[in-house]
């Protein structure tokens, strides 16, 4: 085997810079090994602004992983890729011992990754990630009103300066794995077909928006202030969004939710959505 060769074949593995920012923006256009949990319109932004690491050759760039801290609790693996002619377990054994070595720098407890890609899932259950819990798919069919509901709250419909206390509200409704940013909730603030708030007692207490993609909705988000949850706040939302979809010609709509999350599951339920046996896992590894 000449040198060369070996040269070529020999992997470098290095903290990504805002130079690599086209590489990889190429490799996720391309590559066939690509996983990204963030809207696309964020993602250059995100790999300029958070820790990742990639692995490159003479050739140039093989492989990546950014990850996003959520403070004090994990990191969560957002963006990950390798070369069509790359093996995943070569581009693991590489590049998660340096992603793990900075989350425990960062002094997080924690890596996770959700999602359902089988090249990455398989592999990261070989390394010590376990199932922790899922996530699964909702749908409903067809233009039946839902039932109908009270109206404990007055609703309408959001603008940007709801932006801080939406963030204050997320904080509070969902446990930090699930959490916004303000650039996801600047994003849906911006650009979501329909984006409802609920306002009680003078402040903002529940929030729900949903993408439409011709006639299917995609319902991305519903939630109620803690303090506020049990008053039909919930279902206010829910019905007005379902009634508003359905008044846009929509005639499907989709939603996820945590397999355990009950009380969502029961009200989705209520209002004609089905389960449809699609399950995406959350996958933990803790980092002693
Ligand atoms: C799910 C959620 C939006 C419901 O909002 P809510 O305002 O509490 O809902 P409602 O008051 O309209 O009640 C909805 C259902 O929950 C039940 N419920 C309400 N409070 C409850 C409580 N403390 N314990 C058990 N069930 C309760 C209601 O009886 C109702 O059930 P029904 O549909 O069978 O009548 C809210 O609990 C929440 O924000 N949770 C955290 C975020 C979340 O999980 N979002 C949805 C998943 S993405």
């Amino acid at each position: 085997m000449s040198l060369s060769f070996l040269r070529r074949e020999a992997n470098q593995v290095r903290a990504i810079t805002q130079g690599d920012l086209r590489s990889i923006m190429r490799m996720v256009d391309t590559a066939w090994r690509v996983h990204i949990r963030v809207p696309p319109v964020e993602l250059g932004t995100k790999i300029r602004a958070l820790p990742g690491f990639l692995a490159e050759d003479q050739a140039g760039l093989r492989g990546f992983m950014v990850m996003e801290p959520q403070h004090p609790h994990v990191a969560l693996i957002i963006a990950a890729g390798l070369r069509d002619t790359w093996n995943v377990r070569p581009y693991l054994d590489l590049l998660l011992p340096e992603v793990e070595r900075s989350v425990r720098a960062e002094g997080l407890p924690a890596l996770a990754h959700i999602g359902n890609v089988a090249w990455l899932v398989d592999d990261l259950q070989a390394r010590g990630f376990e199932i922790r819990e899922w996530i699964v798919a909702f749908e409903r069919h067809g233009t039946e009103p839902p039932p109908a509901t009270a109206a404990p709250a007055r609703l309408r419909s959001a603008h940007s300066s709801d932006l801080s206390a939406l963030l204050t509200l997320d904080g509070l409704a969902f446990n930090h794995i699930w959490r916004k940013s303000a650039g996801n909730l600047n994003e849906a603030l911006a650009s979501a077909d329909s984006f409802t708030v609920a306002e009680l007692d003078g402040q903002l207490v529940g929030y729900t928006w949903y993408e439409r993609y011709n006639r299917h909705a995609h319902l991305t988000r519903l939630a109620v202030h803690p303090a506020y949850q049990g008053r039909g706040i919930g279902a206010q939302l829910l019905h007005s969004a379902i009634v508003n979809a359905l008044d846009s010609g929509v005639n499907m709509i989709t939603l996820n939710t945590q397999e355990t999350n009950g009380r969502s599951r029961s009200l989705y339920e209520r209002f004609g959505f089905v389960f449809t046996r699609q399950r995406m896992p959350v996958l933990w590894k803790n980092l002693p």
